[in-house]
């Protein structure tokens, strides 16, 4: 069974208390957050007092996204304001494997996400020190857009690799997954599938989180 990390920047956000309050009753098992600064991404979403805001409302794992030029600048207060697992965009980062090492240093589990043309294999002599690596399925700043099939045979070959070398690294797809296409998502390798509008637009949003999980 996949896990599965449902978006909250697709939740309504007049009612983040009760959205929250449904997932922590559901059968997500993370809840997805999308931190967007304007400049890596040309979108801005929420931050730290938001997630800060949430954090007491469940015990459920925080998967942090950092969509954000310098994430190193944030990393401590991400910490602070609840992160359980920081995920740090390779395009962002000039010193990758120190941002890393600051990440696992602060205690969290660090992850590494990559844009839809970004290649894996760079990645692939330091899975060992990457909790989880997020293949990007849509070009980040939004949600609701299309899933970009070229995407998969990341997943495919990154899976092999994690695999033949038995490392406990898990692989997160994000952007556009839907009841619909999880089912390829998941026979491609990965472990996590994030889910904004197919799980907080759906008419029942814990019958579609369900449908994941069953895929
Ligand atoms: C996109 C975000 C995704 C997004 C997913 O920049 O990283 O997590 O919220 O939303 P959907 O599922 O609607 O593509
Ligand atoms: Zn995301």
């Amino acid at each position: 069974m996949p896990i599965v990390a449902p978006s909250l920047l697709a939740a309504d956000f007049l009612r983040l208390g009760e959205e929250s309050r449904m997932l922590d009753a559901s059968e997500a098992d993370w809840y997805h957050l999308d931190v967007m600064d304007g400049r890596f991404v040309p979108n801005i979403s929420f931050g730290l007092p938001v997630i800060q805001a949430l954090r007491p409302t469940t015990s459920k794992t925080f998967d942090v996204h950092l969509m954000i030029e310098e994430p190193e600048r944030y990393a401590e207060a991400f910490r602070k304001a609840g992160a359980d697992i920081l995920t740090v965009h390779v395009e962002a980062c000039r010193h990758l494997h120190r941002n890393l090492q600051q990440i696992s240093g602060l205690g969290m589990k660090a992850g590494v996400a990559l844009n839809p043309h970004t290649p894996v294999e760079p990645l692939f002599d330091w899975l060992d020190e990457i909790d989880l690596v997020c293949i990007m399925s849509v070009n980040p700043g939004f949600g609701g857009q299309r899933f970009l099939p070229q995407t998969l045979l990341k997943t495919t070959l990154l899976r092999q690799r994690i695999d033949e070398a038995a490392l406990p690294t898990l692989i997160e797809v994000d952007g556009g997954v839907t009841l619909d296409n999880a089912r390829d998502v998941v026979a491609a390798g990965a472990h996590v599938l994030v889910a904004g509008s197919s799980v907080f637009g759906a008419h029942d949003p814990i019958a579609a989180i369900r449908g994941l999980k069953q895929v």
